[in-house]
């Protein structure tokens, strides 16, 4: 009987253990910068951002290297200047308008822009679309050669 216990308390360490072995290893967090990145910008700028994309062919200039745009403004990454591409405050012809940009939606604010005197207030960004652009730019950031 002794033997009996001791061999089932010794079954039920190795269940635990192989059990505990065979979990599911930790997953990793999604990088949404880089979702959203391959699924708006990678077919112009490429998988890597080089500017090497399928349709990138198709257009005069051809799509920006987006690796480079810190070398290229002194070693600063230009953050601002690519959420307002983004946005669509500063057109890049190839993205399409402001009213109807090649990502369509997904940027987009709900309130509309408007005027007041002099001052152009630009529609507020719901949460959503603001942290897409953020984890995009941040993506953005980290694809910049050394
Ligand atoms: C339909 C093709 C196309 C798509 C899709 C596209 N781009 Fe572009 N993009 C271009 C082209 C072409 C240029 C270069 C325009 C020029 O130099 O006048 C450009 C320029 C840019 C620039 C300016 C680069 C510089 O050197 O100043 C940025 C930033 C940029 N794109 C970001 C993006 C991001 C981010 C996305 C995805 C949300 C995106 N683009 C999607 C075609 C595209």
């Amino acid at each position: 009987m002794e033997h009996l216990k001791v061999a089932i308390g010794a079954l039920a360490i190795v269940i635990g253990l192989s059990l505990i072995a065979g979990e599911a290893p930790a997953q990793s967090a999604p990088d949404w910068g880089k979702a959203e990145y391959e699924s708006n910008c990678a077919s112009c700028h490429g998988l890597g951002g080089k500017g090497d994309g399928p349709l990138s062919e198709s257009f005069r200039p051809k799509a920006a290297d987006l690796t480079t745009l810190a070398t290229r403004n002194d070693g600063v990454f230009p953050a601002q200047r690519v959420y307002e591409i983004i946005d669509g405050r500063q057109e890049v012809a190839a993205h399409g308008p402001r009213a109807m940009p090649v990502w369509g939606r997904d940027y987009r604010s709900h309130v509309p822009d408007m005027t007041l005197g002099d001052i152009q207030i630009y529609g507020l960004k719901d949460a959503v679309a603001h942290n897409k652009l953020v984890a995009l730019v941040d993506y953005l950031h980290r694809l910049q050669v050394k």
